[in-house]
């Protein structure tokens, strides 16, 4: 009798999963809707999205979800983001498509400040996701916003908005742009922009590692803008290893805003770090950010403890370059372990640190 409930339960339970299409391919964007119902394994082919309009990818758990050919947007001045992934245990494979942002037809060299562009790709996967192989093409700005995501890999990604050089015309299209997650790993990707490659704004549990950047800002924190809901600001164990960084203004920037509320930044770990061809700073640490520039004047409202380099190596460009700047408030800065930072200076600007880290010369 009790194995025959078993049975009709099953039964009546595989009867009830039977409307979930095993696979759909979708290939007008008029399509996406119900297909994100009704399939497991979704493919997107060819899309051309609406303006004014996100390409929402709310996917039941444990689905997966493949771009095939090129994924293009109708071009608005609004905020965007034009694509948004959610889902939990979901897997989001790029394959060899392209996704165009279209960056050319907004770009006018003033990024946020000009006229309104969309964000590109947020990312709020939880649960054991994967978003891999993607390839994103011309980010009108902030190329990939991490925003409210946990325990997802991040693999493979090219990032190109090389395109945005010619004439100055790209800004701010940030690579990867991490606030309010934890457990994120973003690996094997290569960043070509005009913003910092990685700027991590909020939360805990990062890996960033093998990333090749080039013609942004560099490997980034910036800490404090975040505290506007009056809880601070922290940032808590980050690692960034095996990356390199070449023709960027800096290489390695960690940064608090001192016009900001409360926070902290703590165990973050640098190592193993290649530059080439840095501009501005090869590290610059600074605790003087105010309404978006440096100030000058540091303050400790957001300590940085332990902060750790290891192996950071490699050469600046240029006449105004300096290797390394440190720049604490009062009592802003300590426990900071380094070993192994040699990097050449260009113009033969001599470092500045007003707080000595353990193990480095300054
Ligand atoms: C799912 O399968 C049903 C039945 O075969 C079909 O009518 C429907 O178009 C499919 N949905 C998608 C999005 O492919
Ligand atoms: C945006 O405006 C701010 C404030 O006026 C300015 O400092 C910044 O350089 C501008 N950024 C761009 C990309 O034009
Ligand atoms: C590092 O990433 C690149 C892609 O940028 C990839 O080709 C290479 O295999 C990766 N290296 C390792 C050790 O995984
Ligand atoms: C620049 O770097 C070289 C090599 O490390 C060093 O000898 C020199 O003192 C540096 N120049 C300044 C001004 O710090």
């Amino acid at each position: 009798m009790k194995l025959f409930i078993i049975t009709l339960l099953a039964t009546v339970a595989t009867i009830q999963a039977s409307p979930l299409n095993a696979s759909c391919t979708v290939t007008s964007y008029s399509g996406v809707a119900a297909a994100l119902q009704s399939c497991t394994a979704l493919i997107l082919k060819d899309i051309t999205v609406p303006a004014k309009t996100t390409l929402a990818l709310k996917l039941k758990s444990g689905a997966s979800l493949t771009f095939a050919g090129t994924i293009r947007f109708a071009v608005a001045a609004w905020a965007g983001p034009l694509i948004e992934i959610k889902g939990a245990k979901v897997t989001v494979n790029g394959a060899g498509a392209t996704l165009d942002g279209g960056g050319p037809k907004y770009w006018d060299g003033k990024g946020d400040n000009g006229t309104v562009k969309p964000k590109f790709l947020r990312i709020k996967t939880t649960g054991g996701s994967t978003v891999k192989n993607i390839k994103l093409l011309n980010c009108p700005k902030q190329c990939v916003s991490i925003n409210s995501a946990s325990d997802t890999v991040l693999d493979n990604f090219n990032i190109d908005v090389s395109a945005g050089d010619k004439g100055a015309l790209g800004h701010n299209t940030d690579g990867f742009d991490v606030s309010s997650s934890s457990g994120i790993t973003v690996q094997n990707s290569i960043v070509k922009n005009q913003d910092d490659c990685v700027a991590v704004n909020q939360g805990s549990n990062f890996i960033f590692r093998n990333l090749t950047c080039s013609g942004g800002h560099g490997l980034s924190l910036s800490v404090g803008q975040s505290s506007a809901s009056g809880t601070p600001n922290t940032v808590k164990n980050v690692v960034f290893s095996d990356c390199t960084v070449m023709n960027s203004d800096n290489g390695i920037h960690v940064k608090t805003h001192s016009d900001a509320g409360t926070g902290s930044v703590s165990d973050i770990t640098y190592k193993n770090i290649k530059l080439s061809g840095i501009r501005k700073y090869g590290i610059n640490v600074q605790e003087d950010y105010e309404k978006g520039h440096s100030s000058g004047t540091a303050k400790g409202n957001i300590p940085i403890s332990k902060l750790t380099m290891n192996s950071i190596t490699g050469s600046m460009t240029g006449a105004k370059g300096i290797s390394v700047y440190v720049l604490c408030g009062s009592g802003g800065c300590s426990t900071w372990s380094w070993s192994g930072v040699s990097i050449k200076n260009g113009s033969g600007k001599k470092n500045y640190c007003n707080f000595q880290p353990t193990g480095f010369p300054c």
